[in-house]
């Protein structure tokens, strides 16, 4: 590294001893160093809720790809399982960053409803199904929004993550709505 550009210079960044020196003391918290803006705790219960609702996701969504029946349950079902899987890679992601934030994922099968934002309803008819899953979109929708408001320049890593998941819920709760307009 070059003192080309040091940060003193720009006169808003600590200077690059006080940066090496912060990042040596603390070591053993990994990817938080000293200037980490959010409480470590909040984010981690935040995302905790946030796997919980993607695990709930996950099994609604699998259980409709294998009830879909009727006429039009084909191309419903394939999608169904297509939502899951994209259910379960968001877990995968809040998980690992979770475990980098120096926390543990919480998959306990106790209480995972509870932790939940969204609910599992299973829903008698293909229609009934389509709906639940769009109002559990919604849902997902409005707690991301939240957390990404309420994490803003504090934790940026986190609020990326997130804003990339949302942009998929997002997908999701329009390609529901289109099959709810087109039964
Ligand atoms: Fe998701
Ligand atoms: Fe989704």
């Amino acid at each position: 590294m070059t003192n080309k550009t040091s940060p003193t210079d720009t006169g808003f960044l600590s200077d690059v001893q006080t940066l090496r020196a912060r990042a040596r003391k603390h070591i053993e918290e990994g990817a938080v160093t000293g200037n980490y803006g959010a409480d470590r705790d909040t984010v981690l219960k935040l995302l905790n809720e946030a796997l919980a609702t993607e695990l709930v996701c996950v099994l609604r969504y699998r259980r409709h790809h294998f009830m879909a029946k009727g006429i039009h349950a084909e191309p419903i079902a394939a999608e169904f399982k297509i939502h899951a899987d994209e259910e379960q890679a968001h877990a995968d992601q809040i998980a690992a960053r979770i475990v980098q934030l120096g926390g543990e994922p919480d998959f306990s099968p106790d209480g995972l409803a509870a932790r939940s934002h969204s609910e599992y309803v299973e829903g008698d008819s293909l229609k009934d199904m389509i709906r639940e899953n769009l109002v559990a979109e919604r849902v997902a929708i409005e707690s991301y929004l939240e957390m990404i408001q309420y994490l803003g320049d504090r934790d940026p890593t986190t609020r990326r993550m997130l804003e990339g998941i949302l942009a998929v819920e997002e997908e999701h709760a329009d390609e529901l709505a289109d099959m709810l307009s087109s039964e």
